[in-house]
């Protein structure tokens, strides 16, 4: 058929067939640790259902020869305007973890987040990278130094920017820990939570040892976070996990580089909105001053091109390297990639856009209360 486009792989299509066959995979205690999130799982459903409330409003007879899919973030140019977020402990879904991971984003010049609680170390994994932009993800813990030195060894390797996880003061309650009787398994490591260098601790010590000195800080707020970053960073500083308007105002106040409006992938508060609906409101409150990227529940090109409509200026996926790297290691990323690619292309062509900026309010539209299509 003229103009049909390429399929990479014969089981998989779709990023549902890849969760589906990658899962299949992976240990159901792990799994069900990177599948599921906080409580009954009503806002982790939810960050993918939003996305089909929207609709997406064509515009036709627009030349979308040339289509150009790349984005921007830190000033950088990316093959797509999707990068991966962070997420803890890709070693539990595939041996080659978070390294294999990050070759694939080099491969497509994509924006990766890298989480502090990461089984490769954050040296390594910025060492795969050919000049596309990484992220370190920070918790700020009780013990400052360790925060500190992830901070310095992510500037050294060349990170672009830091990502600080606001949305958790406590650990969310994800109620498959319990009932897995979620442990690590020995010999995997989260070497960049080390403040004496040492990544060797095992099993129960570990679980003991660094489960007290890692302790989230509780006592954050934006007084004491964002001076205090600010003093001991050069990397741009954005916060993720934000989630109202009121907030993505407060960012801009306290000169923030940037937002991700985030609910952690549905780990952290059960019952919280959509991230897409939340967007909704915090994309008009930024209004431009600040840039606004969004992760969770996004699973098709069509999703990131209703994110970008809704006025995120990056999307992110955490789960989606996740079962990629599950299904087929570095090359089962690259096949999320171009799924996720390809898909988006075909929206924007069929949308009538040619470039990212041409993505606007317009193109995106709901049913309201009475069954009639509106205007954002
Ligand atoms: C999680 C933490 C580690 O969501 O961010 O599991």
């Amino acid at each position: 058929m003229a103009n049909r486009g390429v399929s990479y792989d014969p089981s998989v299509h779709t990023i549902a067939d890849l969760k589906e066959l990658g899962c299949r995979k992976i240990p159901v205690m792990y799994r069900d640790y990177f599948n599921e999130g906080a409580m009954d799982l009503v806002t982790l459903k939810d960050n993918e259902a939003a996305y089909d409330r929207y609709k997406i409003k064509p515009r036709i007879l627009v030349n979308v020869d040339n289509i150009d899919l790349s984005g921007e973030i830190f000033g950088k140019k990316t093959g797509l305007p999707l990068g991966f977020s962070p997420a803890a402990m890709h070693k539990l879904a595939h041996p080659d973890g978070e390294a294999a991971v990050s070759r694939a984003a080099a491969k497509f010049n994509l924006c990766m987040g890298l989480s502090s609680y990461a089984t490769e170390s954050l040296e390594t994994v910025a060492a795969q990278g050919t000049g596309n932009p990484y992220i370190m993800q920070l918790c700020v813990l009780k013990d400052r130094e360790t925060s500190l030195q992830i901070l310095r060894r992510a500037e050294a390797a060349g990170y672009s920017a830091v990502f600080v996880s606001v949305d958790t003061p406590l650990l969310g309650r994800r109620l498959n820990e319990y009932r897995n009787g979620f442990l690590l398994p020995d010999g995997l490591t989260w070497p960049n939570l080390l403040s004496d260098g040492k990544s060797e601790l095992r099993g129960a010590e570990r679980e003991t040892k660094e489960a007290q000195n890692h302790d989230f800080d509780p006592s954050l707020d934006w007084d004491s976070a964002i001076p205090w970053l600010r003093a001991n960073t050069k990397l741009q500083v954005w916060i993720k996990g934000v989630y109202c308007a009121e907030d993505v105002q407060l960012a801009v106040q306290h000169g923030l580089d940037g937002v991700v409006v985030s609910n952690h992938g549905g780990r952290q508060l059960d019952g919280v909105p959509a991230t897409l609906d939340a967007l909704r409101e915090c994309a008009v409150a930024a209004a431009g001053r600040i840039p606004i990227a969004v992760d969770g529940g996004i699973r098709r090109g069509t999703d990131i091109f209703k994110a970008l409509a809704m006025g995120a200026s990056f999307c992110f996926v955490g789960r989606i390297p996740i079962w990629g790297l599950a299904y087929g290691g570095q090359e089962g990323v690259e096949l999320a990639i171009q799924i996720l690619r390809d898909e988006f292309k075909i929206a924007m062509a069929l949308a009538g856009c040619r470039t990212i900026k041409d993505i606007t309010r317009a193109h995106i539209t709901y049913l309201n209360s009475e069954g009639i299509l509106a205007r954002l």
